[in-house]
């Protein structure tokens, strides 16, 4: 590579990380509040050597051919990076870097915001103050469980399903976690979860946070059958992917009482339309994915964003890859 490296940076990010980029690289940064157009970002990564995306941006074989062979580098601007085809990358060389770690707590905060405003119905009282409606202390008025002493089931009991777990020790419940396998003793044994299959998990708990990847497996995993298998006075909370839940299935199960309420921070399409039946409910609370979105955290993703881009153009070892393998043989 003659002369400075040529990046993309598919939106402007926080400057902790976006500095020495810019500093480092003849860098292009997409400054408008929407992701590109497709053609758009086509277009821009052409002749790149490293591209920081973001989870709106997809990564495929189309996007590899229009960027060239001189690609190094791909770095997701989240954790999450099911928006990249991956092993496409590892086939060309191109090594793709995600952000692990840095949101590990302020994803699981917004997981407990989540859960708690869904149970004790904090959006719908405060659409009833403010439409007027309030005119008495009320014994029946907007009552919900309650989540001390209550039951909570973690679908994918990784860092975040972890984070989610502690902050329910404080709480006093029973955990109950779900996950492709059990988790050694170590892991369990401190927040005193209990490893149980999905079935007896969605069965027991009061309170459902998912916490899985988004790959086929877990696509439409709440799907009319397993929100069937919840209790009818059970929270849903997602935090991780929209199309963990089946959309038309959750509308159903919220608005004929087969669970009580969901919370959820990611939504399937994303953004979630006006006129989608899940807004007409005031069971079901949706927040617009920012789980991860606190001043402090958007700066160390982005800080480590940038340092696998810049490793990653300089044909350095990622600090957090997501494809090690394509260091195989190296
Ligand atoms: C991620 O990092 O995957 C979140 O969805 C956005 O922070």
């Amino acid at each position: 590579m003659a002369g400075r490296p040529r990046v993309f940076v598919a939106r402007v990010i926080p400057e902790d990380g976006l500095r020495a980029v810019v500093e480092a690289c003849d860098a292009r940064v997409w400054e408008d509040e929407l992701p590109p157009p497709r053609e758009e970002l086509l277009r821009a990564i052409e002749g790149c050597d490293g591209v920081l995306t973001l989870l709106t941006d997809r990564v495929d074989d189309e996007f590899l051919d229009r960027a060239g062979p001189q690609l190094r580098v791909v770095s997701n601007y989240a954790v999450g990076f099911d928006n990249v085809d991956v092993a496409a990358c590892t086939r060309r060389g191109v090594a793709v870097g995600n952000t692990p770690g840095v949101l590990t707590d302020t994803t699981a905060d917004l997981a407990w915001t989540l859960l708690m405003a869904a149970a004790r119905r904090v959006p719908e009282g405060d659409r009833y103050v403010r439409g007027g409606r309030w005119k008495t202390w009320g014994p029946m008025l907007l009552l919900g469980p309650d989540v001390h002493g209550a039951t909570l089931g973690i679908v994918g009991f990784g860092r975040i399903g972890q984070a989610v777990a502690r902050r329910a020790m404080g709480f006093g419940m029973t955990i109950l976690y779900h996950d492709v396998a059990r988790l050694p003793s170590e892991i369990e044994g401190p927040l005193g979860a209990a490893f149980v299959p999905l079935d007896e998990l969605l069965g027991r708990a009061d309170f459902v946070s998912l916490h899985v990847n988004l790959t086929p497996e877990t696509r439409h995993l709440m799907n009319a059958e397993r929100l069937g298998w919840m209790k009818p006075s059970a929270v849903l909370v997602n935090t991780s992917r929209g199309p963990v839940v089946d959309p038309k299935s959750l509308y159903e199960a919220l608005r004929d009482g087969v669970i009580f309420a969901a919370a959820l921070d990611v939504t399937d399409p994303e953004p979630i339309p006006t006129d989608d039946p899940l807004l007409t409910l005031d069971n079901c609370l949706v927040v617009p994915h920012i789980a991860s979105a606190s001043r402090g955290t958007r700066g160390k993703m982005a800080a480590m964003a940038a340092a696998n881009l810049l490793a990653g153009v300089r044909g350095v070892r990622l600090p957090t890859p997501v494809n090690p393998e394509v260091y195989e043989g190296r």
